[in-house]
Formats: structure tokens, sequence, C-alpha cells
């Protein structure tokens, strides 16, 4: 009997390697995180083409805010470039937008281009692309706890499903693959509540080299895989969902 290869529901991408791509070009690393939009872009539309409902990318971390203050400004810049570019296409493409984390310290500018990108895609549902922004895994625990507390949840009903409901990312399945370009071997304070049970993946691939062949790769690898979710016989059902 022919069974197809198991598909991740949830993608989770760290997009690493702008930067070195662009100075192995001797380009300024502007152009190389230019250059990260467009494989962010070829990425979604290679998800939508295999069925892959979810797919989050981590674009601005909470500590990217150490970068030298011309690459953080560049980096807000470009949000709203790829905003104005590509929302309305995705759009059409039945991708709907959805930003994660603190948008407080991000300026207004941005905070509208961000809520107008989710505005536009709200109702679509073809597949669920979140962007991670000004984000940390640590940081989406935190106000997980906080909102918990706000809200006057009691400690009695402070299980895993409640937290997760709370979470950022209470939207999506726990991601089953969990990629990352760029040759580190980190999770760098991305999804560490949601990345509990995820196949990693690590890939030298530079992201701006990122394409659907090393897409395919990566899905190739996560087929092979056998998850077990604590168990000692390979799991049947899909990963144990806290929500
Ligand atoms: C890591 O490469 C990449 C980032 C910090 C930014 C990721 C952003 C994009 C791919 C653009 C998409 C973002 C938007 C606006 C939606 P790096 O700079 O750390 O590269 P390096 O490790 O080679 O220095």
């Amino acid at each position: 009997m022919m069974t197809s290869a198991p598909m991740p529901r949830h993608v989770a991408i760290v997009m690493d390697g702008n930067g070195r791509w662009a100075a192995r070009r001797h380009m300024p690393r502007s152009f190389g995180h230019e250059q990260g939009v467009e494989a962010l872009v070829r990425t979604v539309r290679a998800c939508v083409v295999r069925g892959i409902p979810y797919l989050t990318v981590f674009a601005f971390s909470s500590e990217n805010w150490k970068r030298p203050e011309e690459e953080v400004s560049g980096l807000m810049n470009l949000v709203l470039v790829a905003v104005s570019r590509y929302v309305r296409r995705l759009a059409e493409e039945g991708v709907r937008i959805c930003i994660v984390g603190d948008r407080s310290r991000v300026s207004e500018k941005v905070r509208a281009s961000w809520q107008e990108a989710e505005d536009a895609t709200r109702h679509n549902s073809r597949l669920v692309l979140s962007v991670a922004f000004n984000y940390g895994g640590r940081w989406d625990m935190v106000q997980a706890c906080r909102r918990l507390i706000e809200e006057g949840v009691s400690p009695e009903q402070v299980d895993e499903a409640t937290v997760a409901r709370y979470m950022a990312l209470h939207h999506a399945p726990d991601p089953d693959l969990f990629i990352r370009t760029g040759g580190e071997l980190r999770i760098s304070n991305f999804l560490l509540w949601q990345a509990a049970y995820s196949e990693l993946y690590f890939t030298d691939c530079l992201w701006p080299d990122f394409d659907e062949a090393e897409l395919d790769r990566a899905l190739a690898a996560y087929a092979a895989r056998e998850r077990r979710f604590g168990d000692v016989r390979p799991a049947v059902e899909p990963a144990p969902q806290a929500a």
C-alpha cells in the first residue's frame, strides 16, 4: 500500500544568515535582509503549494535591538516596504498574517503597518503566516503569566492547556518542524514553550538562498524522523497539544 510521507502542519523557521550572505557579496547587511524578504515570500508560497497550513518565522528578536541603530532602523523600514509590496498579493493567495511579539516598543508607523497586514488578511485560512517580531520565547512566557494573573486565573486553574491559551501563538498548533538556517545550532530564544516536541533541522544554507529545494530537503528529513512524544512506540497521532 502506498502511504504518503508525513507532512508537518506547522513549520517554524529561524531565518539566519542574511548578514553573511551579503558580506560574501561585498554588499551591506541591509541588502541581505532585503533578499531575506524575497526568500520569505518564496517560502510562504512553497508552503501554500505543499498544503502546509501554518508557518512561523523569526523576523526580529527581543535581542536584535542590540544591533547598530542603522541596521535596526533598516529592518523597521523593511517592514513598511514588505507590507506595502507583498501583503495584497499574499492576501489574494489565501495567506493570513499574524504578528506575534511585543508591539509596545516599535514605532507607531510599524505598528500601523502590521495592523494593516493583519486586517487585510484576517479572513484567510489557507496558510497562517505568523511573523515573530520583537519576540522572545521568554518574553512570551512572561507575558502569558502576567495576563493570567491580571485576569485572576487561580493557581488551581493553571495547567499546560491554560498557559498555552495565553501564549502568543495560541492560534496555531505547536510546530512539528523547527528549521534554522545559517549554520548555528541554537534555538536562540525562539518558540521555547511551543517547540517542546518539534523536530529540529539545521542547515548551513544562508537564509537568502533558501528555496523550494531546501524546503523539500527539510521536509524529507522530517518525514524520516520517528516521533514518539515520550512514548517508546512511534506516535500514530499528531503532537499532543497543550491547547
Ligand atoms: C538573521 O540574519 C536575520 C534577521 C535578524 C532578520 C530576519 C529578517 C528577514 C529575513 C526579513 C524579513 C523581515 C520582515 C521585515 C518581515 P543575520 O542578520 O543575523 O545574519 P548573520 O548571522 O549572517 O549576521
